[in-house]
């Protein structure tokens, strides 16, 4: 479902804007416009032309092709296989492109990382100066008891953040790949220079292992169906008894780990589809498969959709309601550690004022579709943050203007190692993308300069003090205070007048 990629793009870089979403699966489109308000373009993507793609201007793709071409139950054609297409093609068109994405993400199945499509895919933006990084991850790592593991890849365009950085073939990329399965990934936690590819995110001294402590299922139930709604998630009786020595995969609330839903789910394929949750004779767990009989005992029931969408991790109107003032606390402690990968348990304060939910007319299996077809928002969101974007501030965790300005300031003298004297801020409007930059909204601007302003992007942009603005008379001296009474001076801007 495409909600979990904008889910998950708004949580890494709250400031973005999710200018286009495409997909062919009309349901899965109703379901998006049900969240978002705007309906996705159905357009199949391999029949986008250059001038549509271009009309979007959008500086990151996200994408999910079809799995199909990748796993045995899809006959692994790889790229001969149609459903390859709409992939294939976004690689034929990208050189063409005046103005390539920025950043690239991609997610797929297991397998993906052995295919002729992934080749493809590398030897075009290795030639067009794309840094990349692969991962196979599941959310267990991350701190979510189920397991999903799928591949990621995520590509940024050297030529536009880091000019030093060597251009490398699309050869000795493959020669050298590095397929991370641990995260953060080895590089991040490394505190040798020489090494540290992914430079950003080093392991402080004293510094807790990483350690993500996975809850139990328990924490993701829902606790108050009635017994009518419980009936309708029961698995059928006929469909356990025909199941004859198939070890499904059956949990009970005090697990810790709960395995893919697929597609599949909640349909009579019971085994291999997704866990099945064991709500009676708890104390009974030596499951006799080549007697399927015994198991009707276990009171087996699905998962509801809620409880997969929170297991995909994604917002839901319970956690909202959740008291305002521990998120407050929560957040002050985070923004002292704002470096730092996140736990999930973090990962509610973190919620938008959205959440997810299904139009009325959605049938049940029609939801499960929609999820086994999903990503899981909090994996993606903490790769897009640390990894593509490579955002070194947790910007969702500082609500203090004051931390923010500090935070920013720090994160950009950090990441060239300059000392924080040697930087000034400069404003700048309808410019974006410079790694050194910071979108600030919600200030109110006054004056003269309101109309001046008013509806542009605004960018603070740390730069050295030698390549600063020098202050001359078109410069413009403007204070920026904390509150309407102006009693709290934040920070003193120059900005040159003749530029607005
Ligand atoms: C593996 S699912 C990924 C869904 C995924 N969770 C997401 O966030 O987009 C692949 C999706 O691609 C869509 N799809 C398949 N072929 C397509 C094409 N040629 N153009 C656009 N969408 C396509 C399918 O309808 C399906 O929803």
């Amino acid at each position: 479902m495409i909600c979990c990629k904008h889910y998950s793009f708004n949580l890494a870089c709250p400031f973005g804007e999710v200018v286009a979403s495409f997909d062919i699966n009309l349901i899965a489109n109703a379901t998006y416009k049900h969240n978002f308000g705007k309906t996705p373009v159905t357009k199949g993507i391999d029949f986008l032309s250059v001038n549509d793609i271009e009309r979007y201007d959008a500086n990151c793709w996200l994408m999910s092709p079809p799995c199909q071409p990748y796993t045995r139950g899809g006959k692994g054609l790889d790229d001969q296989d149609p459903r390859a297409k709409g992939l294939l093609h976004l690689i034929d068109v990208l050189p063409k492109l005046s103005n390539p994405p920025d950043y690239i993400f991609l997610e797929n199945v297991l397998n993906f990382e052995k295919s002729k499509s992934r080749e493809k895919l590398i030897t075009q933006i290795c030639l067009m100066n794309y840094e990349i990084h692969e991962c196979l991850l599941t959310p267990l790592q991350f701190g979510i008891p189920n397991d999903r593991l799928r591949y990621y890849l995520m590509a940024r365009k050297i030529s536009t953040f880091n000019k030093s950085e060597k251009v490398i073939t699309s050869q000795k990329y493959f020669e050298q790949a590095m397929i991370y399965t641990s995260w953060p990934f080895e590089c991040m936690l490394n505190n040798n220079k020489e090494n540290n590819k992914c430079h950003h995110w080093k392991q402080q001294q004293g510094q807790q292992p990483l350690e993500f402590n996975v809850p139990e299922l328990n924490s993701y139930i829902e606790s108050c169906l009635d017994e009518k709604e419980l009936k309708k998630y029961l698995v059928p009786e006929k469909n356990i008894l025909k199941s004859f020595n198939f070890k499904f995969d059956i949990v009970r609330p005090t697990d810790k780990r709960c395995s893919c839903f697929t597609k599949s789910y909640g349909s009579h394929h019971v085994f291999g589809s997704g866990s099945l949750i064991q709500t009676k004779n708890l104390e009974f767990t030596d499951y006799e498969f080549e007697n399927p009989k015994s198991l009707l005992e276990l009171g087996l029931r699905y998962f509801t959709p809620l409880e997969i969408a929170k297991l995909h991790a994604f917002p839901s109107k319970s956690e909202l309601s959740k008291s305002p003032n521990r998120k407050n606390e929560n957040r002050l402690d985070s923004f002292n550690n704002n470096y730092a990968p996140k736990l999930f348990n973090d990962f509610e304060l973190m919620q938008s004022s959205n959440y997810l939910e299904f139009p009325d007319d959605i049938s049940l299996i029609q939801k499960y579709r929609l999820l086994g077809n999903s990503l899981n928002v909090f994996v993606v969101s903490e790769l897009l943050r640390c990894v593509l974007f490579n955002l070194q501030v947790w910007i969702c965790g500082l609500f203090m203007p004051e931390a923010f300005i500090t935070a920013t300031r720090q994160a950009v003298a950090q990441k060239h190692k300059w000392s924080l004297e040697e930087l000034v801020l400069e404003i700048a409007l309808n410019k974006s993308g410079d790694p050194d930059s910071f979108v600030l909204t919600g200030f109110k601007l006054e004056d003269t300069f309101y109309q001046a302003l008013n509806g542009k992007t605004i960018i603070w942009v740390f730069v050295q003090v030698e390549e600063a603005t020098p202050t001359t008379e078109a410069t413009i001296n403007l204070p920026v205070y904390l509150n309407e009474d102006r009693s709290d001076l934040l920070f003193i801007v120059n900005i040159e007048s003749k530029s607005y």
